[in-house]
């Protein structure tokens, strides 16, 4: 039987529960304590301090969800909401972190045991992607993770990345290291046998994408550019919560998972259009609110209201956004996003009850 989007979660930090993590709560989605961050845009911003050795870490191994935005600095992904069916500004990122404890083989190792074995995510549709070094910056080639990805994947399902997509950084400056990225191949058979997956890794197909980014954080980037080694080694992984429910319950767009159709339903409902998940702009409207509802909300509940500067004023241009979306594409001329909340209220009662406190 299909899991709920919300056993998946359980799921995630069960198994590293198990594996001797410690489960935290997310951290706030706005960062009122990290001048080069509007906006939390990764599971490892709250655990900065304990990567750069200013704060001693209170536990080795720590686990949890983390709320995040990306709409905004390094990483933004605005444009593509709605348009296509798998970025957002809203998301959610299932992270495990080790500070100073286990590296790359148990990260790599556990990552793999919960893909394959946890969610049962058959292996030759798995793809793993490899630093490949970088002369520029004197980085050497992850052989490490290659080794560790050897051992269970043939050689066609390994690929290997350049700094773009395997160097991960928070920011300009901050830390940061090489990482290994689990790519999914949700085409169907036919079109797999015509065309291997490790040609369209990374290359923005939307069946074949991205769900789990396991970075091992190794320096600091400091303003001037370069980049200085860190005392410990440690690990930071972020897995796409929306991607991965998405490729279990075998959809072919994160919209049509439990985690979006009753907003959408409840959209259709408010103004008697259909949802059919086409290219149309009328169901890039459907997506665009139903994404950017959650970004909106979530903000606001963590304390951020819409205003004219800064953080205020990026929540303030999506929430116009999704006002514009469903003004001009699905013809309805009433204030529309407060009717939405009390749904995703509802919807994430259990895991995060500020949106409920909040309303
Ligand atoms: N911090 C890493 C990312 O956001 C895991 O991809």
């Amino acid at each position: 039987m299909e899991m709920t989007s919300a056993e998946i979660r359980q799921k995630f930090l069960d198994f590293f529960k198990s594996k001797g993590h410690h489960i935290v709560p997310s951290a706030p989605i706005v960062v009122k304590n990290d001048p080069t961050l509007l906006f939390t845009n990764a599971g490892m911003n709250q655990f900065k301090e304990y990567f750069l050795g200013n704060k001693p870490a209170p536990y080795k191994r720590i686990a949890d969800t983390q709320k995040c935005l990306r709409v905004s600095g390094k990483h933004n992904d605005l444009e593509e909401v709605g348009v296509d069916t798998y970025h957002h500004t809203m998301f959610e990122m299932l992270g495990n972190w080790s500070f100073g404890d286990y590296f790359k083989e148990e990260a790599i190792a556990w990552s793999w045991e919960l893909l394959t074995e946890g969610y049962k995510i058959p292996k030759d549709r798995l793809y793993a992607t490899v630093f490949e070094g970088d002369n520029a910056e004197k980085l050497p080639a992850s052989t490490i993770a290659l080794k560790k990805w050897k051992e269970y994947l043939p050689d066609q399902q390994i690929v290997f990345g350049s700094k773009k997509d395997n160097f991960w950084e928070m920011g300009e400056t901050g830390p940061c290291g090489p990482c290994s990225e689990i790519h999914v191949d949700c085409r169907p058979d036919a079109e797999r046998d015509q065309l291997p997956g490790h040609l369209l890794v990374n290359k923005d197909h939307p069946q074949v994408i991205e769900i789990w980014n396991n970075v091992f954080i190794q320096f600091n980037r400091l303003k001037d550019g370069s980049l200085v080694p860190l005392e410990s080694t440690h690990v930071d992984t972020g897995m796409g919560f929306e991607r991965l429910v998405r490729v279990l319950q075998e959809k072919h767009s994160n919209y049509d998972t439990d985690i979006f159709t009753g907003t959408i339903a409840e959209t259709e409902k408010i103004t008697g259009k259909k949802y059919e998940g086409t290219d149309s702009l009328k169901d890039v409207a459907f997506r665009v609110i139903a994404d950017h509802i959650r970004a909106i909300g979530f903000t606001i509940a963590d304390g951020q209201l819409p205003s004219n500067t800064g953080a205020g004023y990026v929540i303030r241009r999506i929430l116009r956004r999704a006002v514009r979306y469903y003004y001009t594409h699905l013809g309805y001329n009433n204030p529309m996003l407060y009717q939405l909340m009390p749904v995703i209220a509802s919807q994430f009662s259990h895991v995060f009850p500020e949106l409920e406190q909040q309303r």
